[in-house]
């Protein structure tokens, strides 16, 4: 890229709900967006829609599959040949299961792909982000971490799917808290920072039966917002010059489900800053990948 050229940004599952709004969003902010999504086919259907939806639009599509660390190397590698700097990167995709299911590593899934995949790829790409206040990395985390554990001893969190997705966005916030401590201890001033969506009916719940499906809508649907609103806190922690690194965004309306953008509610153990480095070392670990802030 030359100096002339637009900032870049990368949003994982660009293809679908959150992340295909958050692409409309940096989109229309002026950004060249890499679309990293697992499946060529639906990323590509899912440009065509964006271009229709914002004509002129800047993308480009890069396969990525967070479940898999190889694919995870390729992606970065691929990247690095293409680009030569990332300004923002958000760590949006996410898996959302009801059964017990673990990647081809034996690790289970929703850790893998939520977690562990994105801290990956967050350790392969970091030196290519500037040293700038607009330069972000944004993790998406969910109201279901607040509820949530890291069970250290058993990832698979005695297989239940619903705990272990907890686990895996509890996961989530605490990476981007102790990316933001990290990089404010070496002095870097571009920030790490995470939001949560609330709730929309994305294709998140496509893993439940339909009736459990048709049941839980129907209980909660008076507080759930559209994907595009679910999108703004996201697009507030990567566009605003009134965020600092660390802050946690989220909708502020009933239960954090909907509503205008602010300060959203922590689970207490993020207080515990030796769970995260705990989790920091686990994932260095399990990716056999340091991090150099
Ligand atoms: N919607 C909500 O109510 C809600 C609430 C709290 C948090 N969140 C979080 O919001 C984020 C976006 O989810 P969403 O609601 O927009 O769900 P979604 O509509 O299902 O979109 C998820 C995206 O992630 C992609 N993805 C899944 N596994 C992947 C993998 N292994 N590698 C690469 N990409 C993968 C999906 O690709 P495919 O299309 O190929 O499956 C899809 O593009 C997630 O992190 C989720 O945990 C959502």
């Amino acid at each position: 890229m030359t100096p002339s050229s637009p900032r870049t940004a990368i949003v994982t599952g660009a293809n679908n709900g959150i992340g295909f709004e958050t692409t409309i969003g940096l989109a229309e902010a002026g950004l060249h967006v890499v679309m990293a999504c697992r499946s060529p086919e639906k990323a590509a259907a899912a440009k065509a829609d964006l271009i229709a939806r914002v004509p002129g639009a800047s993308l480009d599509i890069m396969v990525l599959d967070l479940g898999d660390l190889a694919s995870v190397r390729a992606f970065a590698d691929a990247f690095r040949a293409r680009y030569d700097r990332l300004d923002i990167l958000i760590n949006n995709a996410g898996i959302l299961l009801y059964s017990a299911q673990t990647n081809a590593d034996g690790v289970e899934l929703q850790f893998a792909t939520n977690h562990l995949g994105h801290f990956l790829l967050t350790a392969l790409l970091i030196d290519l982000i500037p040293d700038d206040a607009a330069s972000r990395i944004v993790s998406l985390s969910s109201i279901a971490h607040k509820a949530a554990g890291i069970h250290f001893d058993d990832l698979t969190c005695g297989q239940d799917g619903g705990v272990a997705y907890g686990q895996s966005k509890l996961a989530c916030l605490l990476f981007g808290d102790e990316l933001d401590r990290r990089l404010r201890a070496a002095g870097k001033v571009k920030k790490s920072l995470s939001v949560h969506p609330g709730g929309s009916d994305s294709g998140l719940f496509k893993e439940m039966e339909d009736a459990q499906r048709e049941a839980l809508k129907k209980q909660v649907e008076q507080l759930l917002h559209s994907n595009a609103d679910a999108a703004r806190p996201t697009l507030f922690a990567a566009l605003s010059d009134a965020v600092e690194g660390g802050d946690y965004y989220g909708p502020t309306g009933p239960e954090e489900m909907s509503g205008r953008v602010g300060v959203a509610i922590r689970n207490p153990i993020c207080a515990d800053h030796e769970v995260a480095r705990r989790l920091w070392r686990l994932s260095e670990e399990m990716t056999g990948q340091t991090v150099s802030i």
